[in-house]
């Protein structure tokens, strides 16, 4: 069923007539759109208006109680009469479908409910035909003209800084962008994960002060973990320096010239030291690396647990080392006259073209660049790199930061390019009612999660347990993070804690539960079928409820994926899948209770089927989880 051809001579096994062809429909990705199609081509015959709008007042109703599609008659915006008396007068002249049940009236609405057996029939061999690949669509240009060109999207996430904490703001941000990436992969772009790190600015003119200051070199051995010792070195470097930053501060309050305090003391070893980086010098930028180094390969390693993998590991010195690529962006900010100077500064005046931005500055007083034209230069190197058509920046806060990033490309002649840029982001937790705890390293936000899953797995309520050891610790641990970070909508923080609490209601672990329960049951089934034989298996036990509202839900599946795409809210995805852990849940208990029941040849066409109902579920399930950034656990 994966190309047209096929598809048709399907449908005309089923005894459908040929796919009727909608320029919104995609018959090959959405089993729903199938019957859909069906349904407009259907109606259409009794209404005067042009196909496509009769397809489009077509849609499924919210859940799967009140049918598998709806026609909305408001939407067909006929001439005569109210929409509820229309739905009245055309309800009765439909005439019956091979594919749908009698249609009923509610309101404006006419419902239909897909006939139960042709359900098991179409969609079992449809998912099945797709595996890992259901719900995938692909872009609208491949499907057309395979030699087209997929269109590329850069996302940027995570984006920690050297030694600093990994805040709730960048673990949001992680699952968040991983999520983002994820989908744009779904629907067929190209996309490039990008790292962005905060691994240029004073902060690392302090640490590479700190390694040389307690001679590090010497001190660590291979045991050492080094990203925790350098985290360490900065906060305590960062408490060395607090007083002189204090008496600066104070001088400023009370009007007296601070400058000559940054002329002593750490704060001016450090700017010395920052300084070095940035002149260049080979013995500054060797150690400079060396943090880096230590930094990337933690993570790289750290976010594998979250089975996440970066493209490219950039960060603020990629354009700092490269003075061309800000000369290049400062030259024409100044050609255009978009900045003015202040004090040897130079500050873009937002409020000057008409934006409530307030005040940007791209250039500090001595020189040297900003975080804002560090983004802005950014911009055209990854434009340069990547030749993306969007790149998408997910980042906590910062919403001022980044207007001013995007105004900026725009007053410097480049609209076009402004227009690709998109920043998501979120408000941020507040630390302390965040369920993160004082953990300030990822790695130890994860080991936190894991241990916490151990103990319960060890000794917790029944339900808790799955079978598989340390890896299925490791995977709720995973699991339970990522749902409780997606889960409130794109916005605030929550305040859920780690305790059983943490367990109750909607959960990862639910998911990875109900994923290990179906492979026990086709493990227990024990039926392996072939592909080809699919379509010719009797099914008829999957007519009737639990096992046709599964399999209704199932086929839902493709249209939530494209609806959560336009919102990019992973909200939409997790409530599917929990209800699809309800509807299998249901299948299994019911299973289980017929367990004793029945005899003959209809038992082993009963569990054919179930086992190819399962499979599909399983399926489903698990794309959208990993989609989610979940893992599922397999023995
Ligand atoms: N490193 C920054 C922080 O921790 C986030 C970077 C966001 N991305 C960017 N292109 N400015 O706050």
């Amino acid at each position: 069923t994966t190309s047209l051809p096929s598809l048709q001579a399907f449908v005309a096994e089923l005894g459908l007539g040929p796919v009727p062809f909608f320029a919104s429909a995609d018959v090959l990705t959405d089993p729903m759109d199938l019957c859909h199609s069906y349904l407009a081509e259907h109606f259409q015959r009794l209404v005067e208006a042009d196909p496509e709008s009769v397809y489009k007042a077509i849609q499924p109703p919210s859940t799967i109680q009140d049918g598998d599609l709806d026609i909305v008659l408001p939407r067909l915006k006929l001439p005569g009469g109210r929409p509820k008396e229309l739905a009245g007068e055309l309800l009765i002249q439909i005439q019956p479908h091979a594919l749908f049940g009698v249609p009923f009236q509610d309101g404006i609405h006419i419902r239909f409910f897909l006939s139960p057996k042709i359900i098991p029939r179409l969609f079992l061999p449809y998912i099945s035909d797709r595996k890992p690949t259901y719900g995938i669509e692909k872009p609208r240009s491949l499907r057309d003209d395979p030699e087209s060109r997929r269109k590329k999207v850069v996302v940027e996430f995570s984006s920690p800084n050297i030694a600093q904490d990994f805040t709730a703001g960048h673990l949001r941000s992680t699952i968040l962008g991983a999520f983002v990436a994820n989908m744009y992969e779904a629907v067929g772009w190209d996309v490039v994960r990008i790292n962005f790190l905060g691994d240029w600015g004073k902060h690392l003119g302090l640490l590479g002060l700190g390694w040389q200051k307690y001679d590090s070199a010497h001190k660590v051995d291979d045991q050492t973990n080094l990203f925790r010792y350098i985290h360490d070195l900065y906060n305590k470097m960062e408490e060395e320096l607090r007083p002189e930053l204090e008496a600066r501060k104070n001088a400023r309050d009370t009007g007296q010239d601070a400058t000559i305090l940054e002329l002593e003391g750490l704060f001016a070893e450090r700017d010395a030291t920052f300084k070095g980086m940035e002149d260049g010098e080979p013995g500054a930028i060797a150690l400079w690396k060396k943090l880096r180094d230590i930094t990337v390969e933690y993570y790289v390693e750290t976010y594998g647990r979250l089975n996440l993998k970066f493209d490219e590991y950039s960060g603020e010195s990629e354009v700092s080392l490269n003075p061309e690529a800000v000369v290049e962006v400062a030259a024409i900010l100044e050609s255009r006259g978009i900045y003015e100077e202040q004090d040897g500064a130079w500050v873009i005046d937002y409020e000057k073209y008409g934006t409530k931005l307030d005040k940007g500055i791209v250039r500090g007083r001595n020189g040297s660049t900003t975080y804002l034209l560090r983004d802005i230069a950014t911009v055209f190197d990854r434009l340069k790199r990547h030749s993306f058509d969007k790149m998408i920046y997910v980042v906590c806060e910062q919403d001022v930061h980044f207007r001013q990033v995007f105004r900026a490309v725009e007053l410097m002649g480049h609209p076009d390019i402004a227009d690709k840029l998109e920043h998501i982001t979120f408000a941020k937790a507040s630390r302390r009612s965040s369920h993160l705890g004082d953990a300030q390293l990822l790695g130890d936000i994860l080991d936190q999660r894991e241990d916490f899953m151990r103990e319960v797995v060890g000794t917790g309520p029944d339900e808790y347990h799955i079978e598989g050891g340390d890896a299925v610790a490791k995977a709720m641990g995973v699991s339970s993070l990522v749902v409780q970070e997606l889960r409130s909508k794109k916005g605030h923080g929550n305040n859920t804690d780690l305790s059983l609490l943490a367990l109750e209601g909607e959960t990862g672990p639910d998911l990875l539960r109900c994923h290990a329960r179906l492979c026990s049951a086709l493990a227990g089934i024990g039926v392996n079928l072939k592909l080809e034989e699919i379509p010719h298996i009797d099914y008829s036990s999957l007519w009737a409820p639990p096992w046709c509202d599964l399999l209704r839900l199932m086929a839902r599946y493709p249209g939530i994926i494209k609806s959560a795409f336009h919102t990019m809210d992973p909200a939409t995805i997790l409530t599917y899948l929990f209800q699809m852990v309800e509807e299998i849940t249901s299948c299994l208990e019911e299973a289980e209770e017929d367990e004793s029941g029945g005899e003959g040849s209809s038992v082993g066409s009963k569990y054919a089927a179930r086992s190819v109902l399962y499979d599909s579920a399983r399926q489903t399930l698990e794309n959208g989880m990993k989609l989610l950034g979940i893992t599922p656990i397999i023995n």
